[in-house]
């Protein structure tokens, strides 16, 4: 991990900024190794990757990242059967968000529960080799996860700084990030209004959250392809989850995505 990357975050802990604790100090850049804050809590970094989760992770948690780490290094082609079955294009339906970014100068972007990184990858696809403005950012509390989307964002000379961390405490700095992205996995958190809070905690004032998960439409919900879906895979009848958006939100904003099977929740702070 680099400098900028660790300037953007904070100790999971406490609160306060955080630094490179090498022995050949001043390290601009760290692999492995220990970062440490000014009240002294210590973190580790793995192939670059600061691991920041604090409190301890709940049970049930545990259980969910349990699942994603065994998935990890096969969940491309978990989520390429959807492509048929919901009559999609889920990598190029991705490139869509980049619909939110300023059309010129830097945008800082993070994608929370970056996955394998297909989100980046879709914005990588749309924006070629103009990717240079983009400070990128991503975030897993799965290891298994975080390890296969490093790989690809190296395979592609991406320059994504990726954080080891859980959403319910996600240990960016407020005001942050011009764009706030999640997608797959707010149904099932335990805590759903604490995400989004801090999802608009590190948007800078103005800044978009855009939030997409599986949630048939309404209309779809009504017709025998939209209940067949939501037969076979319940997580399709989740509804958006409106009643927990943070109440200082702005310009909130529902649509749906992906054939109609996602809901996209969109507001700015
Ligand atoms: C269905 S996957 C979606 C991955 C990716 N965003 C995508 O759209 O393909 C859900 C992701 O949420 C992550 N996740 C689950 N619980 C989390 C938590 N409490 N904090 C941060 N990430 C979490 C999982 O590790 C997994 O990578
Ligand atoms: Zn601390």
């Amino acid at each position: 991990m680099k400098e900028p990357h660790l300037a953007a975050l904070k100790c999971p802990k406490c609160g306060k900024k955080l630094s490179l604790n090498g022995s050949n100090a001043p390290l601009s850049e760290i692999e492995e190794g220990e970062i440490v804050c000014e009240k002294g809590h210590i973190w580790t970094v793995t192939n670059g990757i600061p691991s920041l989760v604090h409190p301890s992770i709940t049970e049930e948690d545990a259980k969910w990242i349990a699942d994603y780490d065994e998935m990890a290094e096969n969940y491309d082609e978990l989520v390429k059967e959807y492509d048929e079955w919901l009559s999609v294009n889920m990598m190029k339906e991705r490139e869509n968000f980049s619909h939110f970014i300023p059309i010129e100068g830097s945008a800082r972007i993070i994608d929370v529960s970056v996955g394998t990184g297909a989100n980046f990858m879709a914005l990588h696809n749309r924006y070629k080799g103009k990717m240079g403005r983009f400070n990128l950012h991503g975030m897993d509390l799965s290891t298994g996860m975080l390890k296969v989307s490093n790989a690809k964002f190296t395979k592609n000379k991406l320059s994504v700084s990726l954080t080891h961390a859980n959403v319910f405490n996600i240990p960016y700095l407020p005001d942050f990030f011009d764009i706030v992205l999640h997608s797959g996995g707010i149904n099932t958190f335990s805590d759903i209004p604490g995400a989004l809070n801090e999802l608009l905690r590190i948007a800078k004032p103005g800044g978009f959250i855009i939030v997409v998960d599986e949630g048939v439409s309404p209309q779809k919900r009504e017709t025998d392809e939209g209940k067949a879906i939501m037969k076979a895979n319940t997580l399709f009848a989740a509804k958006p989850p409106l009643e927990d958006v943070p109440d200082k939100a702005k310009d909130v904003e529902v649509t749906y995505v992906m054939n109609e099977t996602f809901y996209q929740i969109v507001f700015r702070k």
